[in-house]
């Protein structure tokens, strides 16, 4: 089978990307990231990809600038790359429908909360204040609605008492760090695959996400 090729889109620390990079490494995922893109000249994801030998490169994006035109640059960017899967790991902007659809079934994105609940940002602020037992992290299709499509893999955790933002947010980084690279293990296994904006588990349309608890070191699924 040959190897999936991946691009990944950063804007900052880019922990999300090394746990992908360490999978691709350890052999968990038999995929190739062939680019690193960052908006963000500053990313230090970016460092992360150069320290791994992936080939970088930086749409950089301005402030007002017209959302079209900057999802063109990014699409020429990616275009020549021939990616199989573009997989958004902190890329911190909201991308154009024009965008979306041209690679429409092939663009994963990792959100930290259980959605449907808490699109969007300060996810775990949002949590907090409104006192929820349970958040965590999606991964999901990327669909023209924001944070909205369909979700593949979940994982849960517990919000706890004097949980700060901070805090709460490493809990769910962690989990993060778990179920995005299984996400992109089971796509370069074409045991999942995307058609018709829907994600599909062993041939068979997933109605519903895959649900992990790992804080009690334990894996089950709902
Ligand atoms: C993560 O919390 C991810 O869920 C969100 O942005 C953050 C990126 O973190 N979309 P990192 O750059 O992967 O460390």
């Amino acid at each position: 089978m040959n190897k999936k090729k991946l691009v990944v889109l950063i804007s900052g620390s880019g922990s999300n990307l090394q746990a992908i990079i360490d999978a691709v490494a350890n052999g968990q995922i038999n995929g190739q990231i062939v680019a690193v893109i960052s908006n963000r000249a500053d990313a230090y994801g970016l460092q992360r990809a150069e320290q791994a030998g992936i080939a970088t490169f930086i749409v950089a994006s301005e402030k007002n600038q017209d959302r079209r035109q900057y999802d063109k640059k990014l699409a020429a960017c990616i275009e020549p790359l021939q990616a199989d899967l573009i997989i958004l790991a902190g890329f911190m902007r909201i991308l154009s429908d024009d965008f979306v659809n041209l690679y429409a079934d092939k663009m994963i994105n990792i959100h930290p909360a259980l959605l449907p609940a808490y699109k969007g940002l300060h996810t775990h602020q949002r949590a907090l204040h409104d006192g929820v037992k349970w958040h965590g992290a999606s991964v999901h299709l990327v669909t023209a609605e924001l944070d909205g499509g369909p979700v593949i893999l979940q994982a849960k955790v517990p919000v706890k008492d004097g949980d700060t933002e901070e805090s709460l947010a490493k809990r769910v980084l962690t989990q993060e760090h778990i179920i995005y690279p299984k996400v992109v293990q089971w796509f370069c296994e074409q045991k999942l695959q995307f058609q018709g904006q829907k994600p599909y588990l062993d041939g068979v349309a997933m109605d519903k996400p895959i649900i992990i608890n790992n804080f009690a070191e334990q894996q089950e699924a709902c």
